[in-house]
């Protein structure tokens, strides 16, 4: 599977080539690869409406935090649940709202591993930074030719990021067989038309006591509730899987950035913050998450 059979342009929907540095349609809409190797196919004029990307800070925190593997086993567990709740001899993967591509390459790997099965993966984000940060990773990674998107790459597990709307990407009908949805907005109706009928859309959500221990220091008052999606349109729940462990944080450094990334970041008081700042070390913290598995109903 080549990722030139999947992407569309973002224009007209026909195929896309490459020549050079540029990726264009049959009906002659071109599209220039970046330095770091993607491909920017929000058409013009469309591109404000995906700038819910999170910001650079928020971007270089979860890269900084993710790297240290303490949310290792997360990805783990999806890549199982992708192989158990959709065996195949060959994936093509969206990942709608990647962020700066840990899990999306890490979920590449592991998952080709497993099941020794080609795996394609895509990831898209509204930021473009994040995008950027993707295409870094994966070619570190051997995931990604680094001369981008479309140039000659022997690899079985490939990944590559660009940006894009998920309520709008730049993907065929039926083109994927498993799409992703970690922390992120859930745009079933895009899911359902890019799945095959076969495919399967995974969300990965918040359990009620995810970051108890951090919430607990920087609010009075912690509500326990879990954050799980409703079943969208035309999807019906196959399997949810519960992941719950306890990791224990070793730096107030690597504390403060996974509180960078988190939602709690904007909503938090100063007074709150110092006295997570504050907090000894190791610091033992739970992360508990949902999967939902839906199925193309
Ligand atoms: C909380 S982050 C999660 C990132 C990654 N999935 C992870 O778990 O590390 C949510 C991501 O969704 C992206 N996002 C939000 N709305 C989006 C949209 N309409 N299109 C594309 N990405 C979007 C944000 O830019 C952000 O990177
Ligand atoms: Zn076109």
């Amino acid at each position: 599977m080549h990722i030139l059979n999947l992407l569309v342009c973002p224009l007209c929907g026909a195929s896309l080539s490459r020549t050079d540095k540029t990726l264009r349609c049959t009906a002659g809409h071109a599209f220039d690869i970046a330095k770091s190797g993607y491909v920017n196919l929000l058409p013009p004029g469309k591109e404000k409406n995906a700038r819910t990307g999170d910001e650079r800070e928020m971007v270089r925190a979860r890269e900084e935090f993710l790297s240290l593997g303490y949310y290792s086993a997360i990805t783990d567990a999806l890549a199982d649940a992708a192989a158990e709740f959709a065996p195949r001899d060959s994936y093509t993967v969206c990942d709608m709202g990647c962020g700066e591509g840990y899990h999306t390459c890490r979920f590449t790997g592991r998952l080709a591993e497993r099941t020794h099965a080609e795996v394609l993966a895509i990831g898209f984000d509204a930021s473009k930074y994040a995008a950027e940060r993707g295409c870094k990773r994966a070619v570190r990674d051997g995931l990604m030719p680094k001369d981008g998107v479309g140039a000659p790459f022997e690899g079985t597990a490939g990944t590559y990021f660009m940006p894009g709307n998920i309520f709008r990407l730049p993907l065929a009908d039926h083109s994927v067989n498993v799409a992703l949805s970690m922390f992120a907005p859930v745009a079933g109706d895009e899911a359902k038309r890019v799945l095959t009928p076969d495919g399967v859309l995974i969300v990965v959500s918040s359990g009620k006591e995810h970051l108890l221990e951090m919430r607990q220091r920087i609010y009075d008052d912690v509500r326990l509730s879990d954050e799980l999606p409703a079943v969208p349109d035309g999807f019906c729940e196959i399997a949810r899987i519960h992941n719950r462990y306890t990791t224990e944080i070793q730096k107030t450094e690597h504390l403060m950035a996974l509180f960078t990334m988190t939602p709690f970041y904007y909503k938090t008081t100063e007074a709150g913050r110092e006295r997570l700042a504050a907090v000894g070390m190791p610091f033992a913290l739970t992360v508990d998450v949902n999967y939902s598995i839906f199925g193309v109903a």
